[in-house]
């Protein structure tokens, strides 16, 4: 959710925050704003909208200053209007805003009390009156800042410059994630190592509750008792070169064809195939003791914990739960002793995923994370971090994440099955061997893109699509779903196949294509059925199968699959579906990498 980069340089501040902010508009593009501090005082420039409307603005009129604050939004409270749009300023400060501030409508009542005024509707706007108030109070900054902190309730990461103070910022973190990159003779802030890609590799990541008085020479950090800390200092993995579309047209094309490339790298981190082993980083418990696994995401990172329950139950033998995170802690889970909770996350700072960590962690189960970003919150609060290495994913639908994750949890379904005895030596070696086979494979798949372009074209007009599967094939049914309605908007299903009579079958007729996930398996022959049932009632069914062309007779349309081993078929179908929507959106014309109303990460409730 909103990006925030904050900048005390030697150099003009805002081309260096603007090119982070090109960075962070996957995380919001609702509006944008930056804001300097010169010895004229503060300014800011804002546009509703994209980008390169602020670009426009600052062409227009353009903003001087060395040091500045920047921010993209994703709306929570208020419209994204340019009077909505951060930074938020007043004659004293200006301030940018990350998470929501649950009590703003009470200290917005107190504030308009005593005379303030607002020109909006968002909740960050109330905490740069409060500061301002109490800068009016005769408060040095720094007690002018922590007296704001004090008041403020709910999750939030700040960025703050004040009027009169050209070598002063301050920041804070609570709920949402803050880091402070350090420089030679200049020092910033962002909301995740992408803010400060090109900026410092060297990142301090500030826990919940810090804050931070930082100037160019100069990084304080305090924790919520305002008593002076340390943080460890880490290197950035990320450098700005890597957050670039290369040749391709989106960021999502690109992700979807660098899944061959990033899947070997991910499981050349976790599979010796010399040796035929899987290898998982220590963990503070033992595997072999395992009673039950419970496994909690949101989004696509969920449907991959239902794939991979599947790969668990059936090679481990381990009991396994998978929740929505959202609803997770309010079910009141019943947790087995010594259990193991994974929570799956591309950004590893997902509010709602983070919370069901800290709902297990208080519940005394083993907690492990698997995230893409290293140093996130998730892995920070984990016993143990299974990293997916896919590399920065700037497409705001995941693609790349999603193998990647499938991948590490294969090799982990793999590594449990042998901690328990479940399987023996050979049988990982076999395992071992099908994953390795799993890029060349997805290389093939993406070879024959245009097929799959072709049929997104010619279905892209459809008003409803469905897509169904059955067993380990339901999750990425749900998952092609998923992905196509969030960058196409075309209304879509995932059902098991099934379960299509007990009701959908209902929507059926010649406008809806059904497309149909069916390898040639033991579960084959039942979907292939229920997809004639489909056809039945004129159903324009596109058939997903490695299966021969004879069972794709009368059918719409078949893109055939590769034959692959059990193990890796589901991460191979996740291509097909993946294009399926890239191409469809493509041919909508709509905005691929930043479809609408979405950001990247979600760090509210
Ligand atoms: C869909 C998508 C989202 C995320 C979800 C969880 O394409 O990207 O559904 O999967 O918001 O995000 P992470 O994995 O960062 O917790």
């Amino acid at each position: 959710m909103c990006g925030i980069v904050g900048i005390l340089g030697n150099s003009p501040a805002v081309p260096r925050m603007m090119e982070s902010l090109k960075r962070l508009e996957y995380r919001g593009y609702d509006s944008a704003g930056v804001a300097t501090v010169t010895s004229a005082g503060l300014n800011r420039r804002r546009a509703p909208g994209k980008l390169s409307a602020l670009s426009d603005v600052l062409a227009a009129a353009p903003l001087e200053g060395d040091s500045g604050i920047g921010h993209t939004r994703w709306a929570t409270h208020g419209e994204p209007t340019e009077n909505n749009a951060h930074p938020h300023q007043t004659e004293r400060v200006a301030i940018v805003h990350n998470g929501i501030i649950e009590n703003f409508k009470s200290l917005k009542n107190e504030l308009s009390g005593t005379g303030a005024t607002f020109e909006g509707d968002t909740d960050t706007e109330v905490v740069a009156r409060l500061l301002t108030r109490y800068l009016e109070d005769g408060n040095a900054p720094r007690d002018a800042f922590q007296a704001t902190l004090a008041r403020l309730e709910g999750a939030f990461a700040l960025c703050v410059l004040i009027n009169g103070e050209e070598n002063l910022m301050f920041g804070a973190r609570e709920g949402s994630p803050l880091v402070v990159g350090t420089g030679q003779g200049e020092n910033f802030l962002g909301s995740d190592a992408m803010a400060l890609a090109g900026l410092s590799n060297q990142l301090i990541y500030l826990e919940d509750g810090d804050w931070a008085e930082i100037t160019r020479d100069t990084v304080q950090i305090f924790d919520r008792n305002n008593t002076a800390v340390q943080r460890p200092v880490s290197i950035s993995q990320v450098a700005a070169t890597m957050i670039d579309k290369g040749n391709h047209r989106h960021f999502m094309q690109k992700e979807i064809y660098e899944q061959p490339t990033v899947v070997a790298q991910a499981l050349g981190r976790y599979l010796d195939p010399i040796n035929g082993r899987v290898k998982l980083p220590d963990a503070p418990f033992d595997l072999a003791t395992i009673p039950k696994i419970t496994l909690v995401a949101c989004g696509t990172s969920f449907y991959a914990a239902q794939v991979a329950r599947y790969w668990i139950e059936k090679i481990a033998r381990v009991p396994v739960d998978v929740d929505i995170a959202s609803e997770f802690r309010y079910r009141d889970p019943v947790y087995a002793e010594n259990g193991l909770s994974i929570f799956i996350s591309q950004s590893g700072e997902t509010m709602d995923t983070l919370a069901a960590l800290r709902h297990a962690r208080a519940a005394g189960q083993h907690i492990a994370s698997i995230v893409n970003v290293l140093g996130s919150t998730m892995a920070r609060e984990s016993d143990m971090v299974l990293p997916i290495h896919a590399g920065p994913e700037v497409g705001v639908a995941s693609t790349k994440a999603f193998t990647c994750q499938l991948s590490v949890l294969a090799a982990f379904a793999v590594q449990l099955a042998s901690a328990k005895g479940r399987i023996d030596d050979a049988a990982v070696a076999a395992y071992v061997a099908e994953l390795e086979h799993a890029p060349t494979l997805m290389a093939k798949i993406l070879r024959k893109d245009e097929e799959i372009e072709a049929i997104a074209q010619d279905i892209s007009g459809a008003r409803d699509i469905l897509f169904v599967g059955r067993g380990i094939y339901f999750p990425i049914a749900m998952e092609g779903a998923l992905k196509l309605k969030e960058i196409s908007y075309i209304h879509a299903e995932g059902y098991a196949a099934g379960e299509l009579k007990h009701g959908p079958i209902a929507l059926i007729d010649e406008n809806v294509p059904v497309i149909g996930i069916a390898p040639n398996d033991d579960l084959s022959g039942k979907t292939i059925s229920n997809l004639q049932e489909i056809m039945a009632r004129k159903g324009k069914v596109i058939l997903l199968s490695d299966t021969d062309s004879t069972a794709a007779d009368n059918m719409y349309a078949h893109f055939q699959m590769p034959t692959a081993g059990d193990l890796i078929t589901p991460i191979l179908y996740a291509l097909p579906v993946q294009l399926l929507a890239y191409y469809a959106a493509v041919e909508k014309g709509t905005d691929v990498d930043m479809p609408r109303n979405l950001a990247k990460s979600v760090t509210v409730e």
